[in-house]
This record gives C-alpha cells, structure tokens and sequence, in this order.
C-alpha cells in the first residue's frame, strides 16, 4: 500500500508543473505542438500559406500569423523562429509587405535570400512548404516612415530591398502625395527582388521614380556615384532611407554628406554588423560566466555572443548584429568595445548587447 508521501507526491508534481511554473507554456507547448502547433503560446505561430519565386536565391513566404500577433509598422524586423533537428534558431528579417495587407488579409511576407553556408536562410529554401508553421517575434526596429508626406529618396542595394517594398506599398497606399525616387542597385536584372511589386507599384504610383541598376551588366561595372544623385530632383530637400550592403551604405552617406545631408534626415536598416574600426591592441581576455561556472579565454576582436557559443553555452540571441537586444545580458564587471560604434562600456555592472560587444581585458557576465 502507497505511504501518504508517496500518494501525494504525484499531486504535488503535478500542481508545481501545471500552477507554479515561471512558464506554464514552456510545459504544454510540445504537447500542443503535436495536436495542433497553431496553438502554441511561447512564440506566435505563423502558418505558411505560399511560398513565391523571386530570383534564383530569393523566396518570398506569405505568412499567416496568430491573430494575438501585435502587428507591425513598415520597415521593421521580426525574429522567427524555426526548429532544424531538434535544434531551436531564430534569426531577423525585415517584413516585406505592408502594414495594410495583416489588417485586411491577416497575412505578411518576408523575402529571403538564401546566405552562403547560411543554416537557417538554406533550411527555409529547402524544406519549408505551404502549411507548414514557423514562430513569429514581436515587430521592432526603427526604420520607419515619417509621420507626414515629405520627399524621400531611397537607396537600396540586393536584398536591402525588402524593407523598402514594405514601406512603399505602405506610401501608395496611403495616398503619399510627396515625390519619392527609389535608386535600386542589383548585380544583374535577373536579381531584382520585388520585380512584379516595383512596377505594379510604379504603374499605380505617380509620385514614385524607380530606377534599377544592373551593376555588373554593361559595358562597365556601374555603382552608386554622384551622377545618380544628381539626378534626382531637390535632392537637398529630401528624407534618404539606405537599406544594403555595407559598401553601399558607406558610399551612400559618404555622397549625401557632399550634398549637404546628414544626420537625422539619413535613416539606415542593416543587413550585417556594420563594424567600426577597432584598435586592436588589448582586445580580448578572460570572459566568466557567473551563472553556469563556466570560463574561457577569448583573442582578437570576437563578440561576445561568440565567445559564449563556443563556451557551451546558447545565450538567448535574435539578428546578431545588434538591432534586437534580444541577447542584452547584465555585465557585472569589466570593459567591452562596442563593434557598432568602436566607444568602450565602464568597468561596472550595466547591461550589454553580446553580439556587438568584444571583451577588453577580464570580463564577466551574468550568463
Ligand atoms: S542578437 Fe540581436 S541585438 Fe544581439
């Protein structure tokens, strides 16, 4: 016969599990998974319901997320979230539809280039399929609109073009009066992301100027120079937005400053760690891990996201390249370089972005 204890211990695991956990999700979500994963709660399910060729390496995915999504505002990320082998990994993307397109049809798009060696971007290409469900974060980012119709001017460069078709079908949609010129730099005319959006967009939106160049088509290779921007009308006069690769955003605000624009008027969306300089001297040392008792030694300019992988560890992270603050973790002592901006943090405790920080010197975290 079961002693009293041994009777009321399965109640009591059973009532820890079901009312006292920090995270009752975290408990009946396999479950619910199984039965249908639309009902998950620690993530917003979002269930594919088309997949869309865009060029050789880019698909667009038609999602449609749970209705207690929040919503999001042209021109911002998302993390989603996918399971490869067992394995959770979430990685940011930019929505390439409009705000408009989640209220009427409760769906959203996100066009993805497959990235070389590229463990998530490859999976989505590769095994995704209409019916299929993926997690979904919370919008952020602020690459936004401006609040009223003003000229604006965008320069945007391969798959940089994603944000940007959010925001300009946003704009014709709502009736933006303003001249808008969109400069779309792509390798050849068979890598144009968005092509049938562009010019239905074009066709439907007079205030929109679109012009796509082929840089590697030609009789030489033509980038960003000031001939393009002198062709765009009171240019002095307008809002830039600049979404793409590093070198072109380099170039971009490098010719805008030329012509008098700096500064609040130049909004920038990027694509990878955009790296400041970094002195090399003393980078690196000894990084603990209050939490979990582990400790390593790091060299050069790691980040400390890195570092911490390669530990064991799997700290909680998003984009990687420090617009989420997904992986922001308590420092409580020792000096970090920010990859962003090249400034070094105080020695004390304060919070810190991991992939964006590079020890200098010991440093230890709360992880
Ligand atoms: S992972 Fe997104 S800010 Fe660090």
């Amino acid at each position: 016969m079961l002693s009293r204890i041994e009777q009321i211990i399965p109640l009591q695991w059973l009532g820890r599990q079901l009312f006292n956990r920090e995270d009752p999700a975290a408990f009946f979500d396999p479950l619910l998974e199984k039965l249908n994963p639309m009902w998950v709660r620690q993530y917003v399910p979002a269930q594919v319901s088309a997949i869309i060729d865009e060029t050789a390496d880019t698909r667009t995915f038609v999602l449609r997320p749970a209705a207690r999504w929040a919503g999001f505002e042209a021109g911002q990320h998302v993390n989603v979230g996918v399971g490869i082998d067992g394995v959770r990994h979430n990685r940011t993307f930019s929505l390439s539809s409009s705000p408009f397109q989640w209220h009427s049809e409760g769906t959203v798009t996100l066009t993805i280039k497959r990235l070389p060696g590229g463990l998530v971007t490859n999976w989505m290409h590769d095994h995704l399929e209409a019916g299929d469900v993926i997690g979904l974060g919370e919008a952020f980012g602020d690459f936004r609109l401006p609040e009223t119709s003003e000229p604006a001017l965008y320069i945007a460069g391969g798959s940089g073009i994603t944000p940007v078709l959010s925001q300009l079908e946003t704009m014709a949609d709502s009736d933006y009066r303003a001249p808008v010129t969109l400069l779309y730099f792509v390798r050849t005319q068979a890598d144009i992301i968005g092509a049938e959006k562009l010019h239905a967009l074009r066709q439907r939106w007079p205030a929109l100027t679109l012009k796509i160049i082929a840089t590697a088509e030609g009789e030489a290779p033509e980038h960003l120079n000031d001939g393009h921007l002198r062709q765009v009308p009171d240019i002095k006069g307008r809002r830039c937005y600049l979404c793409g690769p590093e070198g072109l955003m380099d170039e971009a605000n490098r010719l805008l400053q030329e012509h008098g624009i700096y500064g609040e008027n130049i909004h920038s969306t990027f694509f990878s760690v955009p790296t400041a300089t970094l002195l090399s001297d003393g980078l690196g040392g000894e990084v603990s891990f209050s939490r979990s008792g582990a400790g390593v030694n790091s060299d050069g300019d790691a980040p400390l996201l890195e570092i911490a992988e390669a530990a064991g560890l799997s700290p909680r992270h998003g984009c990687r390249m420090g617009i989420c603050h997904q992986c922001s973790c308590r420092k409580t002592s020792g000096t970090v370089i920010s990859r962003l901006t090249g400034k070094a943090s105080g020695p004390g405790e304060e919070t810190i972005q991991l992939c964006i920080s590079v020890p200098r010197g010991p440093v230890t975290l709360d992880l």
